[in-house]
């Protein structure tokens, strides 16, 4: 079971050191508890969180190793930084980056290229559901954004509908079930039934359905948003993935 938080433009640094305190004081040694820091707080988070089992990662990296692009970060940058880990293909950034599944597939070449595991996010709109095509727009997401030579064992896929991404609307367990099974068999497909990859959920998960998702057949894990800025409601959820692992 693993377990990840996605802080994404937030909290404020000195609310991030007690945060980061806090998670440091938790323990749960049966889960994978992973923490997705802005870029900037990568260094004192890293500092901070040193002979945790808590697993850093950046939110983006870009697909160059270096060069003239503003504002970016390489692969190299965040592992220098302490990341051992990136989330790659967030929806809020295949919206507002207008990053392609081609773009998001050079950004796992390149990280995989500096050693850091991806977590690769997949998902569709309300509009798509509506119109039926949740799960072909998913299929072309992974295909598209996995390159070829990507090893299973560097990658973890987490499923996040748009529509239920701090919306307070969970995706139902049968859709949430459904869905993951249609990414296990393309990934089965490409890797084998053995070296599938971990298929995580995300989207709305709070302390208080937790314990539900983990439940659902194929779900391996969580990526929270909201509610992994709380101390308490993370360390729930941890606590509820611990039961189920
Ligand atoms: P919320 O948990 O706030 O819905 O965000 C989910 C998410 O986007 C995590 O990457």
């Amino acid at each position: 079971m693993i377990v990840a938080a996605n802080w994404k433009m937030n909290p404020a640094l000195d609310q991030a050191s007690v945060l980061a305190t806090a998670l440091a004081n938790q323990s749960f040694p049966q889960i994978k508890r992973i923490l997705f820091a802005p870029h900037p707080y990568l260094v004192p988070m890293s500092v901070r969180l040193t002979g945790t089992a808590l697993e850093i990662g950046g939110q983006d990296c870009h697909f160059a190793d270096h060069g003239a692009f503003t504002g970016d970060v390489s692969a190299a940058m965040l592992r220098d930084c302490g990341a051992s880990l990136v989330l790659l293909g967030h929806s809020e950034r295949r919206a507002a980056h207008g990053e392609t599944s081609d773009i998001i597939a050079q950004k796992i070449t390149a990280a995989l290229a500096q050693n850091l595991d991806v977590m690769l996010c997949v998902g569709e709109t309300k509009a798509e559901r509506d119109d039926k095509k949740a799960e072909q727009v998913v299929i072309d997401q992974l295909q598209a954004s996995i390159p070829k030579h990507a090893p299973p064992a560097r990658l973890m896929v987490a499923y996040e509908p748009v529509w239920a991404i701090g919306t307070g609307a969970v995706a139902s367990p049968d859709d949430i079930a459904a869905m993951h099974d249609v990414i296990a068999s393309v990934l089965a497909e490409r890797y084998g039934a053995n070296h599938v990859p971990p298929i995580l959920y995300g989207g709305s998960v709070n302390a208080d359905n937790a314990a539900s998702l983990f439940s659902i057949p194929l779900v391996s894990g969580v990526l929270v948003g909201g509610a992994s800025l709380d101390a308490d409601a993370f360390a729930t959820i941890c606590a509820a993935a611990q039961d189920a692992a």
